[in-house]
C-alpha cells in the first residue's frame, strides 16, 4: 500500500511497512485469542501521549522504542499493522481539528471510517458524540481500538471490521476519514459511496489528509471546503519524506 503514495515514510518505516506488504502475512489474527493479542500488542507497542499535536489523547502505536520498528516484519504475527502508525492526517489534523472544533461531533451518531487504532472514535466521544462506530476491515485494529479507549478511560464503540464501501449507507450525521485517500482504486469507491451516504442520509463528511498525491489529483478535490491546515511535527516530517502540513477538508458535493 506504501508505494503508491508519493510520499512514503522514512527509510526505518517504510522499509518495515514496504516487506510487510510483500511478506503475506494476513488475516493470521483468526489463529489467535483477543487475550494473546492484547498481550501481543502491549509488549511490542509504546503508549504516545504529550509530545504530539493531540496531547489530550493516548494511544498505543509503534515508536522507534518498539521492537518492529526495526524487526524482521515476517515474525509480526497479524495483518500489516497500519494502525500502529502515527498518521498525519487522521490522527493528528483532523484529530487537533475536532479537539478544538467539538461542536462538529457533539451530539451526534459518527462513523470513523478505516479507523485504525481509534484514534478519532476516541476524540469524537471525548468531544461529546452520542453514537460512534469505529469501522477498519483489519479486525486487530478493532481491537486496538479498543485497548485504546480504556487507555482514555473510555466506553469503547462499536468496532466493525466489514467493508462498508459499497454498501447501503446507514444513518450517520458525520462521517470520519483520516489519510484514506492513498490509493488511487481505494479513493474511487470511496468517492461513489460518500455521494451516496451524503444523498441519502445527509451525512457530513470530514478528510484529514497531507496532500498525498492520490488524494491531491483526484476528482473529488473539486469538491472540498478547507477547515484547516496544521504544521507536522519534526519527527512526523521525517517520517513523512516531503510533507510539512496536513489539513483537514469537509467534502460538499453539489448532489
Ligand atoms: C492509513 S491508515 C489510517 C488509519 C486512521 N484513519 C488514522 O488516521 O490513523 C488506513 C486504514 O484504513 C483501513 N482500511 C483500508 N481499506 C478499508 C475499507 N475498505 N474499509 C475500512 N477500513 C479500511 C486500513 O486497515 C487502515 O487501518
Amino acid at each position: 500500500m506504501f508505494t503508491s503514495w508519493r510520499c512514503r515514510p522514512t527509510s526505518a518505516l517504510g522499509a518495515v511497512f514496504h516487506t510487510f506488504k510483500t511478506t503475506g502475512f494476513r488475516n493470521a489474527s483468526s489463529r489467535h485469542s483477543d487475550e494473546y493479542i492484547r498481550r501481543f500488542i502491549e509488549e511490542n507497542t509504546e503508549v504516545v501521549g504529550g509530545q504530539s499535536l493531540t496531547p489530550e489523547i493516548r494511544l498505543r502505536l509503534f515508536t522507534p522504542n518498539c521492537r518492529f520498528w526495526k524487526e524482521r516484519p515476517e515474525l509480526w504475527p497479524f495483518s500489516d499493522p497500519y494502525w500502529a502508525i502515527y498518521w498525519p492526517g487522521g490522527k493528528l489534523s483532523r484529530g487537533r481539528y475536532l479537539l478544538d472544533n467539538p461542536q462538529e461531533c457533539r451530539g451526534k451518531a459518527v462513523l470513523d471510517l478505516g479507523s485504525g487504532c481509534g484514534a478519532s472514535s476516541i476524540v469524537a466521544k471525548a468531544c461529546g458524540a452520542e453514537y460512534v462506530t469505529a469501522n477498519d476491515i483489519d479486525a486487530v485494529a478493532g481491537l486496538v481500538t479498543t485497548m485504546n479507549s480504556e487507555l482514555n478511560y473510555q466506553e469503547p464503540p462499536v468496532c466493525l471490521a466489514d467493508d462498508l464501501i459499497n454498501t447501503d449507507p446507514k444513518s450517520f450525521d458525520l462521517m470520519l476519514l483520516g489519510d484514506m485517500f492513498y490509493d488511487e482504486t481505494l479513493a474511487t469507491s470511496l468517492h461513489a459511496w460518500l455521494d451516496l451516504c451524503i444523498k441519502t442520509h445527509g451525512t457530513k463528511v470530514l478528510i484529514g489528509d497531507p496532500g498525498r498525491a492520490a488524494f491531491e489529483a483526484h476528482t473529488i478535490h473539486r469538491h472540498l471546503q478547507h477547515l484547516a491546515q496544521y504544521e507536522l511535527p519534526e519527527s512526523v516530517q521525517k517520517e513523512n519524506y516531503g510533507l510539512t502540513y496536513s489539513s483537514v477538508w469537509r467534502y460538499c458535493p453539489k448532489l
